[in-house]
This record gives C-alpha cells, sequence and structure tokens, in this order.
C-alpha cells in the first residue's frame, strides 16, 4: 500500500497541464470522488490494522500534496495570459512612508558637525539642576535677575533644585572635571518661565561651546564664530561683534551677521538694518574658572552659545516658534528634502 501511495506522489509531482481543460482533467484523475486518491481511500479499509497507523497519515498527505498542485497548476495556466511586463514585482505591496527630521535636529547636527571640525566633542549635562551650576558657579550675583522666579522653574527651594535656563551649565560641569585643554560643544533643552507666544516659549534649544586651554585669546573666538558663521550660512556671511554683558565672560560680545535674506541690503527680517543677532559669547571669566578649580593665570578659554531656534528661523524663516512643538505634520513634511 505505501508503495502505491509513494508511486502517486512521484506521478502527481510531475504532472503538467498546458490549459483548464487539462487541469480539469487532471482533477478529475485523481480528486474527483471516483479519483485515483479517494479510490486509495477506500483500499485503506482493507488495510491490516497494525499498519493503518503509518498508511492513515500518508494518504492524507497525499491527498492535500495533489490539492495543491492541481490548484498550482490551475493558478499557472489562468496566469499565463496576463501581461505581467509593466508589474514591478519586487515593490513592496503597501508604500511606507519615510519620516522626517524634525528641523531643530536638521540644525543641531549641523552646528555640531562645523564644531566637529574644529575639534570640539559634544558633551551633555542634566536639565534638572542645582543653582551651583547653572548660576553661582558662572558667576551670577545672588541678586541677579535671572535667578528670579520669574524666569526660572523652580523644582525645590533650599537647597534649590530647578530647571536649567540655559545650556552653559554643563560648561561647569565639564570644567569642574576636566584638565585643560578642553574643546566642547554641548547641545540641549533649557527651560524659561514665560508666556507662550509666536516669539518666546518656556522651552528651547541652545548650544554651547566651550574652549579653554593655554593662551586662548579674543582672536581665537573671533576666527572661530567667523568659521561657524560662513559654514552655516555660506562664505559671503560677514560677522560683527557687539560689546555686551554676561556674568560669566569678561568681555562679553554678540555676534550679529548680515542679514542673509537680503544680504545686508536692509529689509523687514533685520528691521531695516542689515544685520541680524544670532549669539552670545566671551572669554570665560576668570571666576568661572576659579569655582571650576582651573587655575586663571595657566589657563584662558572662550565660550558661546546660541539657539537652535533662532538658527532655524535664520535659515528656513519659521515665523512662529510654536511651530516647532505642535507637531504638524504639514509644518515638517517642508523639511523633508533638508535632510
Ligand atoms: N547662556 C547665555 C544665554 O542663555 C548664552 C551665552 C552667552 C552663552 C554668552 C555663552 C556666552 O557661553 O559666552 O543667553
Amino acid at each position: 500500500m505505501l508503495d502505491k501511495i509513494k508511486q502517486l506522489h512521484d506521478e502527481i509531482a510531475s504532472l503538467t497541464a498546458a490549459d483548464s481543460a487539462e487541469v480539469e482533467a487532471l482533477r478529475i484523475k485523481y480528486l474527483s470522488k471516483k479519483g485515483l486518491v479517494p479510490a486509495l481511500m477506500n483500499d485503506f479499509r482493507s488495510v491490516p490494522a497494525d499498519q493503518k497507523r503509518t498508511v492513515g497519515p500518508a494518504i492524507n498527505e497525499l491527498k492535500s500534496f495533489a490539492t495543491d498542485k492541481i490548484n498550482a497548476l490551475r493558478e499557472a495556466v489562468e496566469n499565463k495570459g496576463a501581461d505581467l511586463s509593466g508589474i514591478d514585482l519586487t515593490r513592496s505591496a503597501s508604500p511606507v512612508r519615510l519620516g522626517t527630521r524634525h528641523p531643530l535636529s536638521i540644525v543641531r547636527e549641523e552646528i555640531i558637525a562645523i564644531f566637529r571640525r574644529l575639534g570640539f566633542t559634544i558633551a551633555e549635562g542634566p536639565e534638572i539642576e542645582d543653582d551651583w551650576h547653572v548660576f553661582s558657579s558662572l558667576n551670577f550675583a545672588e541678586d541677579h535677575p535671572a535667578r528670579d522666579m520669574q524666569d526660572t522653574f523652580f523644582i525645590q527651594r533650599n537647597p534649590d533644585v530647578l530647571l536649567r535656563t540655559h545650556t552653559s551649565s554643563v560648561q561647569s560641569r565639564v570644567m569642574e572635571c576636566t584638565e585643560p585643554p578642553i574643546r566642547i560643544i554641548c547641545p540641549g533643552r533649557v527651560y524659561r518661565n514665560e508666556a507662550i507666544s509666536a516669539r518666546a516659549h518656556c522651552f528651547f534649544h541652545q548650544v554651547e561651546a566651550l574652549y579653554v586651554d593655554k593662551d586662548v585669546t579674543f582672536a581665537d573666538l573671533r576666527q572661530t564664530l567667523m568659521y561657524f558663521a560662513q559654514e552655516m550660512f555660506g562664505p559671503d556671511t560677514k560677522i560683527r561683534l557687539r560689546p555686551s554683558y554676561f556674568p560669566f565672560t569678561e568681555p562679553s560680545a554678540e555676534m550679529d551677521i548680515s542679514c542673509n535674506l537680503c544680504g545686508g541690503k536692509g529689509c523687514a527680517f533685520c528691521k531695516g538694518t542689515g544685520w541680524v543677532e544670532i549669539l552670545g559669547c566671551g572669554m570665560v571669566d576668570p571666576n568661572v574658572l576659579r569655582s571650576c578649580k582651573i587655575d586663571p593665570e595657566a589657563y584662558s578659554g572662550f565660550a558661546l552659545g546660541m539657539g537652535i531656534e533662532r538658527i532655524t528661523n535664520l535659515k528656513y524663516q519659521v515665523k512662529d516658534l510654536r511651530m516647532f512643538s505642535e507637531n504638524d505634520v504639514r509644518f515638517l513634511e517642508e523639511f523633508t528634502a533638508a535632510h
């Protein structure tokens, strides 16, 4: 009996058919009520009881093998005439929609890449900070207005635990535990207690850069800024440094770049001045170095900090800051090509 099954199996395996009539004839021959496979099933009754356990499954297997084979033959003859030439069989059935990178991520990566070419490495710090790293170590006076409740989100008072208001806090964290030379870039999110509007948000993003070594001068800072501005906004970009004040730098400056919309001629975007402000910077105040156990007689450094939203606005003219955090796909999809 098993031999018979095997023989029929081989026979069915080698079947071919040219059209559906031939397939139907094969179906009748093998699978119809009076076909060869059901005939075997009838013979099964006369198989001795001790062989039934092996013969039964073999017949069942043969039946499904024959059914699959006939179905496959039918499918093959039915599709034969169809024109498949215009069909891409390698294409996925449901197209996968690629996401886009967030504009702030695109710009952050670009800033990091520019500073990396100058030998800066990334440093990160916590968003939940203490007073020392955000203010005291950075030479903020006890009554400095930035410490005010109106600017800072406090989580706890005495000892103060707060959401960092700037990424300058990472400067002191790194300086405290690193022997110069230090050359770091610190991207991160910062928080300020501001009413949310088109021009202000209670959280935004900054990138801080810090360079501390022997004989670092303002000329090093200026060249670094120049390189950054021209890499970021194009080789014709001009920079201008205006004296300013920050507790942690002395001297301090704010940097403007020539307006990249009008090329410096004056337009509505730069309010007719031809310049737009993009960052704060300066030479690290000796008090800050001292707070972080670095000898200001032996070392000097420069620092700079910029808002990623601001740089992104300059590059892409996003008018409303809220767009960055609303997850509106129509907005995000505009950056598909900017990867
Ligand atoms: N921390 C400043 C802010 O949040 C930005 C800044 C200004 C950072 C000057 C610096 C700097 O490192 O030197 O507005």
